[in-house]
């Protein structure tokens, strides 16, 4: 058996970082020693909440959950609320994910202290996932100057180039933290994979699929369809895909990308936020065509394998 791959992941849990969490905390190739949280897709209590809810229904409590920074790192909050009202048909998360809610309480130690303790002491490498706003990651860059050094790789679900979500320029988790976002990108991180909307959206669920992964019938699996049918009617309802009833799972594809990296398809390109823009505030600038004349500082990927990732999760959650 090949070394498994040792993983943190910081999320936002909502929906699609539910899966992502399920699919690391249950296949077997991967090691997953923790979760931190930060704000996004809801408050900071519920992201904290949810993700406890999520190790709780796999059974899989000993996994630890740190809590992390509830708000932008320079702004007060974030650019502008989102543009659709919570906890309707167009919130494709909710405040509470739609499973049993934990009575447990996160590790007494904050996610920023996690992470630069972690990765200083770490003997084996550690990937480490954020899978939204960059907010904790920057903190760690800012409070240990060495973190970007100790960090071995950095999967980023994050960004959009031909594809936004946000706003006409920017998609959600840079958009949120811009200039959190920004500092990461600059950071110096050795290995950097950057999974945006324009991959993202080419692995498609689609309700059909969805209803297979429920009738597997274990609590990951019924717990997805719950997600991911919530995710369809919601994209149906705000943002409708090229395939009907369909649902990007955003997060979950950078699970996949570790443990099967041919699933995406990236070229190496140098990335800016931008941070002051009045149209693009929270743009990923990706320099496909090197005019910055800018090293290039990520893989970004541009396309997905749609049938190799939900093969994947029927494989691990059934
Ligand atoms: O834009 C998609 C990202 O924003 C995903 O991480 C989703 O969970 C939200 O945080
Ligand atoms: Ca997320």
């Amino acid at each position: 058996m090949t070394e498994k791959h040792r993983l943190i992941i910081d999320c936002d849990t909502g929906t699609d970082d539910a899966v992502a969490i399920m699919l690391a905390a249950l296949h077997p190739a991967i090691d997953l020693i923790g979760v931190t949280t930060v704000f996004g897709n809801a408050p900071l209590t519920a992201t904290t909440i949810n993700s406890l809810s999520v190790l709780d229904l796999i059974g899989r409590p000993e996994i630890p959950v740190h809590a992390g920074i509830s708000r932008p790192i320079v702004r007060k909050a974030m650019p502008s609320e989102r543009f659709f009202k919570t906890d309707t048909v167009a919130d494709p998360h909710g405040t509470y994910l739609d499973i049993p809610r934990t009575t447990r309480q996160p590790a007494s130690t904050k996610a920023v202290d996690y992470l630069i303790e972690t990765y200083r002491a770490a003997t084996q490498p550690i990937t480490l996932m954020p899978i939204g706003p960059l907010t904790n990651i920057a903190a760690a860059v800012a409070l240990e100057p060495r973190f970007a050094e100790w960090v071995p790789k950095l999967i980023i679900m994050g960004g959009g180039h031909e594809v936004p979500n946000m706003t006409a320029s920017a998609e959600f988790n840079i958009w949120a933290d811009p200039d959190g976002a920004a500092s990461v990108f600059e950071a110096g991180f050795n290995d950097v994979l950057m999974v945006p909307l324009d991959a993202t959206h080419r692995a498609l669920v689609t309700d059909k699929q969805c209803a297979a992964i429920g009738a597997l019938g274990t609590p990951a699996a019924k717990a997805t369809e719950t997600f991911v049918t919530r995710r369809i009617n919601s994209y149906e309802a705000m943002q409708k895909m090229d395939i009907p009833n369909s649902a990007p799972v955003h997060d979950a594809l950078c699970v996949a990308a570790l443990v099967e990296p041919d699933i995406i398809t990236t070229k190496r390109c140098h990335v800016a936020v931008e941070t002051s823009g009045t149209l693009t505030l929270g743009r990923t600038v990706v320099d496909t065509h090197h005019r910055s004349h800018q090293e290039p500082n990520a893989d970004v990927a541009f396309d997905a394998n749609a049938d190799r990732f939900v093969a994947m999760l029927m494989e691990t959650f059934g």
